[in-house]
C-alpha cells in the first residue's frame, strides 16, 4: 500500500467521522436546541476558516503552495463576489431555521470548538510544511463523508420540522469537494512520487510529520462532535431532571443531603 493510500484509510476511518454524533445526525435525530447548537458551533469554523488560511498563508515560503492557499482563499471570500463569501451562505442557513446572526457570533463556543479552531490554526502556521499539509489531507480527505452525514440529517429536518431551511452553505461546499480530494492526490504525488508507487520523495521525518498532521486535525475534529454530543446529552439530562424535579423533592431529606 502506498503512502497515499495508507494515509487516506487511516481517514476513513477515523472517529472524526465515524462517531455516534454524526450518525445521529444523520438519521435528522436531533432535538431543536441540538440543531441550534450546531449551527452556532460549525459557524465559528464556517466564520474562522479565512483566518486559519490566512495564518497559513503568511507562513508559507513556497510559492506553489501558496498560490494554491490564495486561490482557495479567494473562494472562501467569495470569488471576487463579496455577497458570494462562504460566511454569508452560512448567515442564510442561520437565519433560515430562526437563528439570529448576533446572537451565533457573540455566544460562548463550547471548549471543544475552540480547540479545533486554535488547534487547525496552529497546525496551519506551525511553520513544518509537511505537518500543514497533512493537516490539510486530513481535512479534504475527510469532508465528503462529513456532508454525506451532515446534508441528510438536514434534508430530513428540512422535511419535518424546517421547511423554510435554506441547506446551500452544506450542498455548495458537497460540490466543490471531489477537487478537493483530486488537488489533495496531486499534492501527494508531487511531494511523494506517484500514487500508487509512492515512490519515497517524503523522508522517514516527512512522513511521521504529515501522519502527525493528519491525526491532529482529525483528533480535534473528532472533539468537536464529541463535544456537541457531550452537551446534547448534559442538557437531555438537565431536563429530564428538571421533569422530575417535583417527585425528588417528595423523596426527602436524603435526596438534598447526599
Ligand atoms: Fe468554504
Ligand atoms: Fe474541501
Amino acid at each position: 500500500m502506498s503512502f497515499y493510500q495508507e494515509m487516506r484509510q487511516y481517514v476513513l476511518r477515523h472517529g472524526a467521522i465515524n462517531n455516534l454524533y454524526l450518525d445521529r445526525f444523520q438519521r435528522g435525530d436531533l432535538t431543536d436546541e441540538e440543531i441550534r447548537q450546531f449551527a452556532v458551533e460549525f459557524y465559528n469554523f464556517a466564520r474562522f476558516f479565512p483566518k486559519i488560511l490566512v495564518a497559513q498563508l503568511v507562513n508559507t515560503e513556497d510559492e506553489t503552495v501558496a498560490n494554491e492557499l490564495t486561490k482557495v482563499l479567494y473562494s472562501e471570500l467569495g470569488d471576487g463576489h463579496s455577497r458570494k463569501r462562504h460566511e454569508l451562505l452560512y448567515r442564510d442557513f442561520l437565519r433560515s431555521i430562526g437563528k439570529d446572526v448576533h446572537e451565533a457570533m457573540t455566544q460562548q463556543m463550547l471548549p471543544s470548538t475552540k480547540s479545533y479552531i486554535e488547534g487547525m490554526e496552529q497546525l496551519y502556521s506551525s511553520g513544518n510544511h509537511a505537518t500543514a499539509l497533512g493537516a490539510s489531507f486530513g481535512l479534504e480527505n475527510m469532508a465528503i463523508t462529513m456532508w454525506d452525514h451532515l446534508i441528510p440529517g438536514l434534508t430530513r429536518l428540512r422535511a419535518t420540522r424546517y421547511p423554510a431551511m435554506d441547506m446551500t452553505y452544506f450542498t455548495f461546499h458537497r460540490e466543490l469537494e471531489s477537487g478537493h480530494e483530486e488537488a489533495m492526490e496531486k499534492a501527494v504525488a508531487a511531494i511523494d512520487g506517484g500514487i500508487d508507487a509512492g515512490a519515497g520523495g517524503l523522508s522517514v521525518q516527512e512522513r511521521e510529520d504529515f501522519h502527525r498532521g493528519v491525526k491532529a486535525v482529525l483528533d480535534y475534529l473528532e472533539g468537536f462532535w464529541t463535544g456537541l454530543e457531550k452537551a446534547g446529552f448534559q442538557r437531555r439530562q438537565d431536563l429530564e431532571g428538571a421533569a422530575v424535579a417535583p417527585g425528588r423533592l417528595h423523596e426527602g431529606a436524603t435526596q438534598l443531603t447526599g
